[in-house]
């Protein structure tokens, strides 16, 4: 062990940083493409439901693993096992998502570059520099590189300064922005011919279209949005100061999310609806909504491009707003292997940021140079198979591994009469049989 470790200074630091990792790409490109690709509100009904009932338990999981033991997320997997077997089953559990973080962090700061060239590509467009902004929005091998650099760079200087000079300190900067970035994009593109189209889809449920499908991929959303699994929970957890309750800052990170993920949804979707008024393409051939890159990268460009001057400045907030996103989620990836490698070896913080962020900077070069063999299936081997199967983990060290009564005397930090709250008598039976098995459908599904 080396430094002693450090704290968030305040619950809103917690809140802003663990929010910070849970809003990112995942809200605002994925939520309103999986509802405009699913019903629209039908889906935004479930993913809340499953938000609480499904996510929020596995949220606290991590949360109340990583403040008992105060460690990376090997060390307090182990720290919670009770013999030699879940002593193994630990250290397998905690590589595996200290690996699955780095790996979804490969293909993250890939398309966070991408996102970074493009609000340089609004500002080039403002001077006129027509030929810098082709080369920005050319998905070229050099750009796609240095922008991921670029970005890694950004992600690793955070790292490096620690927890309150960092993650803490970039998150509160951060995330006010973003909301108030968003809220000003959502009001101006609601004064947009079109919206109210956009806002009806958005809106009005048509329950007829609930069914198993819809369910499940609310539930894959609701995982990957709340950064479950692989340890990124539990590591901030184990930054928390034990005078905290961590069911109601589990419920303030969970309501913010899923509050975000919405308001990305008033914006997004009537914005597909302007960019059809404007003459842009938004169906494909077969009839379904431009959901995948196509719609960050093509469609809402021409929405841009349609809007006249005032489309170069909704250009550069709206890129700003997805690289803001992003960073504050790539934080706290790149947390879990660092905190392992500072807290494990003697390397410093510095040192181990710098070894770790170079190796991951690295896969990801090696994800661009096979970019169609790999992309795909790393996001698939990490967010389709590896979140899931870790978030069953976790919740089976949780109700089956831990001794019940190290886990009440955990939730008492913090909050005295945790045992007469409904929380209590629910949560702990639910991590232990409900959780696991919906968490396997799942994924069974997904296979
Ligand atoms: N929650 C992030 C998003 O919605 O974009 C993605 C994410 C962050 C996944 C951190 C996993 C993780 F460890």
């Amino acid at each position: 062990m080396s430094a002693p470790r450090e704290q968030f200074s305040s619950k809103t630091g917690f809140v802003m940083a663990a929010a910070g990792s849970a809003i990112g790409l995942g809200n605002i490109w994925g939520f309103p493409t999986q509802t405009a690709s699913n019903g629209g509100a039908a889906f935004v009904v479930i993913y809340f439901i499953l938000a609480f009932v499904l996510a929020y338990p596995a949220l606290m999981a991590e949360l109340i693993i990583g403040r008992h033991a105060r460690a990376n997320v090997v060390t307090s997997l182990r720290h919670i096992s009770n013999g030699k077997k879940s002593y193994a089953l630990a250290s397998g559990v905690g590589f595996y998502g200290v690996i699955t973080a780095s790996l979804i962090l490969s293909f993250y700061a890939i398309v966070a570059g991408w996102m970074l060239a493009y609000l340089f590509e609004s500002i080039t467009q403002m001077l006129g520099w027509t030929q810098a902004s082709e080369w920005l929005t050319g998905f070229g091998l050099q750009r796609n590189l240095i922008f991921m650099g670029l970005f890694m760079a950004m992600t690793m200087a955070i790292i490096s300064s620690g927890i309150k000079g960092g993650i803490e300190k970039w998150s509160t900067r951060l995330m006010p922005m973003l909301l108030f970035i968003m809220i000003a994009l959502t009001v101006y593109v609601m004064t947009q011919d079109g919206a109210m189209e956009g806002l009806r889809v958005y809106l009005l449920p048509d329950f007829s279209q609930i069914n198993p499908g819809l369910i499940l991929d609310a539930m894959g959303q609701a995982f990957f949005s709340l950064s479950l699994g692989v340890g990124t929970m539990l590591v901030y957890g184990s930054y928390l100061s034990k005078q905290d309750s961590l069911p109601k800052l589990g419920a303030a990170v969970t309501l913010v999310d899923s509050s975000i993920a919405f308001l990305a949804g008033l914006l997004i979707i009537p914005a597909i609806f302007v960019a059809q008024k404007n003459g842009v393409t938004v169906f494909t051939e077969s009839g379904d909504m431009i959901a995948g890159p196509d719609l960050i990268f093509q469609v809402l460009p021409s929405l841009f491009d349609s809007m006249g001057d005032m489309g170069l400045i909704v250009a550069f907030a709206f890129f700003s707003l997805m690289s803001i996103a992003a960073v504050t989620s790539s934080i706290s990836m790149l947390e879990v292997p660092v905190s392992y490698m500072t807290e494990e070896t003697p390397a410093s913080r510095h040192q181990s940021t710098l070894i770790v962020g170079l190796i991951i900077a690295a896969i990801s070069a090696i994800i661009l140079f096979n970019f169609n063999d790999l992309f795909g299936l790393v996001i698939d081997l990490t967010t389709v198979y590896s979140q899931p199967i870790l978030g069953v983990l976790m919740c089976v060290f949780v109700g089956w591994i831990w001794h019940r009564n190290n886990l009440l005397e955990e939730l008492k930090a913090g909050h005295d009469n945790i045992e007469s709250t409904l929380f209590w008598k629910i949560w702990p039976n639910y991590v232990r049989f409900v959780c696991p098995a919906l968490i396997l459908a799942t994924f069974i599904r997904a296979l």
